[in-house]
């Protein structure tokens, strides 16, 4: 099994955690830390809809929220026919904490998978304010 393989096995049992009330959309994410931990993270939706959170910034959270905040790699898992994209918010919070090289791969239900990096998914992103 690589590396890869491990952060989506753990992308789609983190789905099983998904509250999703409203969408019935379980979406789970897995990131790994540049010294090797991995945490992973589900959509949490809300009665007030724009209060949910997104797995992948879930996972993203808790890693950053143990002090670890340089991420190198992040797997999402979608229950839905086509592998899941990433919101704007998600593409912007990843920028925040990986590398615009880090492997982003995305999996769909059957297993259809797509391989990116976070550059590709936020082009020319919005670094700091100077
Ligand atoms: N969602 C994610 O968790 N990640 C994505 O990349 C796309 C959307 C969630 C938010 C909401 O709970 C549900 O999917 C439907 O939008």
């Amino acid at each position: 099994m690589t590396d890869t393989d491990a952060l989506i096995a753990q992308a789609i049992a983190a789905s099983e955690k998904a509250y999703v009330p409203y969408s019935h959309f379980p979406v789970g994410a897995a990131v790994r830390t540049k010294n090797g931990r991995i945490f992973t993270g589900c959509n949490i939706e809300n009665a007030s809809f724009g209060l949910t959170v997104c797995g992948e910034r879930t996972a993203i959270f808790k890693a950053v929220s143990a002090g670890c905040t340089e991420l190198t790699e992040i797997a999402v898992y979608g229950k839905t026919v086509k592998p899941v994209s990433p919101c704007g918010a998600c593409r912007q919070v990843m920028a925040e904490f990986f590398q615009p090289s880090s492997k982003v791969t995305l999996i769909a239900q059957d297993g259809l998978t797509v391989e990116m990096t976070v550059e590709e998914l936020l082009p020319y992103s919005f670094t700091d304010l100077i």
